[in-house]
């Protein structure tokens, strides 16, 4: 009755020469769909939210309406976002609107457009989220075979959406780098070709390429005007972004596709099965590129992070302070320091584990998650003990997803790790590392006993960072006949891992960290509290690494540590106000050893995390206005973040590169409230008070006129260089 009911209104439809107008709205964005019975599905648009008039006239044929998810068939010469090859190797495929459902969710709706391939049994159901309050929408698509038994489609590409953009002066910034470099942001005009952004590591997805990108529609990207659309695939293995522009010029639209990389990765659905894809979120605004990081921070907070919207603990690292030297009176007086400084956890990094082969280094032991009683001869309890009679929470490393192949893990399951037959294992950090295959049911017990074996055994352990220093090597599994899909399975089972940990133990907080951020992707953190954002500590790279991580995840979850000078990575030296400056400006921590420190450097971290404290909520939870980028030459970089209700703000000012006699632009601020007054107050002070210090101005000044500040650093010491300034903004 239903599909006679649709037939008919398809009928009516299309003899008036209408199509089927679906539209899915958030509180300021809309997006519209074509989605006649019959016909391939199509967006017609995608971008401020449409009045009813609007909605009227956007109906097909629209100039800028492309196919919803284009396929690989005779009537296309784009690329496409699904692929197939049919058990009689054809290698077509077609679509057309079958039926559409909507359906409530509590943030929102959900719409999904029903597909079929009028002459195979392939199914496809596209999907349609709305995230109302956060102006973010999901798309994501369920692709169905329903051949008879034993026949096979097989995907040989499985895109999670694609997108139509309007042409124009359209510019993509995207992200990339290497370890101790993530997250360099890249700005380039869209032009004819393809322009693609992948990842292939296996694991450590955000290491080189993000899977995030801005799309800025008025030209060169701004920070706080004009409309961008934000898009994030939520997926934690390869993946792969394109952008197709066609030579012609009457193609209108660029078109984004974004999904799992299919390179040695087709997968064979078998009959009755069914290939969920992973969501890709878009959010638009037009109040630049900032405007989409705070839609994107609320949703992140909201929906996807483990514990989001809390505010995360100040901690101390073990590791730069003493590496794999982990030793009991060692940890015990790092665990004091801390605490004298106010922190309120100490985590103990690496080191502190191995049987028959003890962890001196990164050569051996990954796999023998047994305590080191020579190192720690009270064991980890003792430790947790110390942390609870020093007054804070005590977290531990481990990797246990990986081996090295001198442990015990190794000797007894060689059978374990990923390798292909007949290959020599090809080995990662120290020269013996390599993954245990997630695939195999059988290493997912064992790595969720690594996790379990630890609580049980020390329940009071309130973090765990949870590491993976190695790629997955495009070898095999043991474990898996069809070897393609051993990167899908990989993560498959690593979901089912994670998702055991976080039924039993809903509270810990854990952080993902991955030869530092390699690990920074919405598909993994929903079970993750925050994440190490990168190995390099040296406080002016961070200045960049921080700007770009900032893009689409929240400072409530970027982990920015305090480090030594000079850094461990870098070699540099950057005074101690600048390098707390910029941890500040995230989920502050320390990574050091504080018993190198001086009395009076110890007495400044224990002030500036005493101001911490008061500005935490406004940092971590907190509406992000980015002002002035590092990268725009200035030798500056500014940003702030204002509470919800705009009554307190914190102002960052860091000088980048300073020159003798050079000046900068005012301090101008963003997101404040223009009619009420703001008190100002320098938090983190040195030397001299600002000629500001203490003084009241409305918002409407702070925001059109700004504030001087001298461009040099004026902090007693050599230091010209590394001027910064952390001002706290508190309406009257
Ligand atoms: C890589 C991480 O990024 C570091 O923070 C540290 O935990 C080391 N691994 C330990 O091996």
């Amino acid at each position: 009755m239903k599909k006679i009911l649709l037939a008919i209104a398809a009928f009516l439809m299309l003899s008036a020469g209408l199509g089927a107008q679906e539209v899915l709205c958030t509180r300021n964005t809309g997006i519209v769909l074509d989605a006649t019975p019959g016909r391939v599905p199509k967006i017609d648009y995608y971008g401020v939210r449409p009045e009813e008039a609007d909605l009227a006239s956007l109906r097909s044929p629209w100039s800028n309406s492309a196919e919803a998810y284009p396929t690989h068939n005779a009537s296309s010469e784009n690329l496409e976002a699904l692929a197939v090859r049919m058990p009689d190797g054809n290698l077509s495929a077609d679509l057309r609107v079958v039926s559409v459902h909507r359906e409530g969710w509590d943030g929102g709706e959900i719409l999904t457009i029903s597909c079929r391939d009028p002459k195979y049994p392939l199914e496809v159901d596209i999907k349609y989220k709305s995230y109302y309050g956060q102006d973010v929408i999901g798309t994501w698509t369920e692709i169905r075979w329903n051949g008879t038994r034993k026949s096979k489609v097989v995907l040989t590409r499985f895109d999670s959406g694609c997108l139509p953009i309007r042409r124009g002066d359209v510019w993509v910034s995207s992200f990339g780098g290497s370890w101790a470099g993530e997250m360099s942001l890249f700005c380039q005009p869209l032009g004819p070709g393809v322009r693609t952004v992948f990842n292939k590591d296996g694991i450590r997805n955000s290491q080189t390429s993000h899977a995030e990108v801005m799309i800025s529609l008025d030209g060169k990207p701004q920070e706080l005007s004009g409309r961008v659309i934000g898009a994030a695939l939520c997926y934690p293995g390869n993946f792969e972004l394109r952008f197709e522009t066609g030579d012609s010029r009457y193609e209108s639209v660029h078109r984004f596709y974004a999904g799992i990389d299919p390179s040695n990765s087709n997968y064979s659905l078998a009959a009755g099965e069914t290939f969920v894809t992973p969501e890709l979120v878009y959010s638009w605004s037009d109040e630049g590129l900032s405007g989409v990081s705070r839609n994107f921070h609320s949703w992140g907070r909201k929906y996807r992070l483990a514990h989001g919207g809390k505010v995360n603990d100040i901690l101390l690292n073990s590791w730069e302070g003493v590496y794999f030297d982990i030793n009991e009176e060692g940890m015990h007086r790092m665990m004091k320091d801390i605490a004298d400084m106010g922190g309120e956890l100490f985590v103990m990094d690496d080191g502190w584990f191995g049987g028959k082969y003890p962890r001196k280094d990164d050569h051996s032991s990954l796999g023998d998650w047994v305590v080191d009683r020579n190192k720690l001869p009270g064991g980890v309890g003792g430790l947790v003990e110390e942390a609870r009679r020093d007054g804070i929470k005590f977290g531990i490393w481990i990797e246990p997803e990986m081996a090295n192949t001198k442990s015990e893990l190794y000797e007894a399951h060689p059978d374990w790790i990923i390798n292909a037959p007949g290959r020599d294992i090809v080995q990662g950090r120290g020269g013996t590392q390599v993954v245990l295959d997630l695939s195999n049911p059988a290493v997912q017990d064992y790595v969720f006993g690594v996790f379990d074996g630890i609580m049980t055994a020390n329940p009071d352990i309130a973090y765990i960072k949870w590491d993976a220093n190695m790629s997955v090597p495009s070898q095999g599994s043991q474990y898996l006949g069809n070897q393609e899909h051993l990167y899908i399975e990989y993560h498959r089972g690593l979901a089912k891992v994670l998702d055991r940990i976080r039924a039993k133990y809903p509270d810990v907080a854990i952080q993902a960290c991955a030869s530092g951020g390699g690990r920074v992707n919405w598909g993994i953190l929903p079970w993750f509290d925050e994440f190490w954002t990168s190995d390099n500590t040296d406080a002016l790279q961070r200045v960049y690494i921080q700007w770009g991580t900032s893009y689409f995840f929240p400072a409530e979850a970027m982990a920015a540590h305090i480090g030594a000078s000079p850094n461990h990575t870098t070699g540099r030296e950057i005074p101690l106000k600048f390098r707390i400056d910029v941890a500040m400006s995230a989920r502050l921590g320390m990574e050091l050893q504080p018993s190198a420190m001086t009395q009076e450097e110890r007495d400044k971290c224990r002030k500036a995390i005493g101001e911490y404290k008061e500005i935490r909520d406004i940092v971590q939870l907190g509406d992000l206005y980015r002002i002035v980028s590092p990268y725009d030459g200035k030798g500056l970089a500014t940003m702030l973040y204002a509470s919800p209700t705009k009554d307190r703000a914190v102002y960052f000012w860091y000088r980048t590169e300073y020159f003798h006699a050079n000046t900068v632009p005012a301090a101008r601020m963003a997101g404040l409230d223009p009619s009420r007054n703001y008190r100002v107050r320098e938090l983190d002070r040195e030397g001299r008070p600002l000629s500001f210090e203490g003084k009241l101005f409305s918002g409407r000044f702070l925001m059109e006129n700004g504030l001087d500040i001298p461009s040099a650093n004026t902090a007693p010491g050599p230091h010209r260089d590394f001027a910064s300034h952390v001002l706290y903004l508190q309406a009257e």
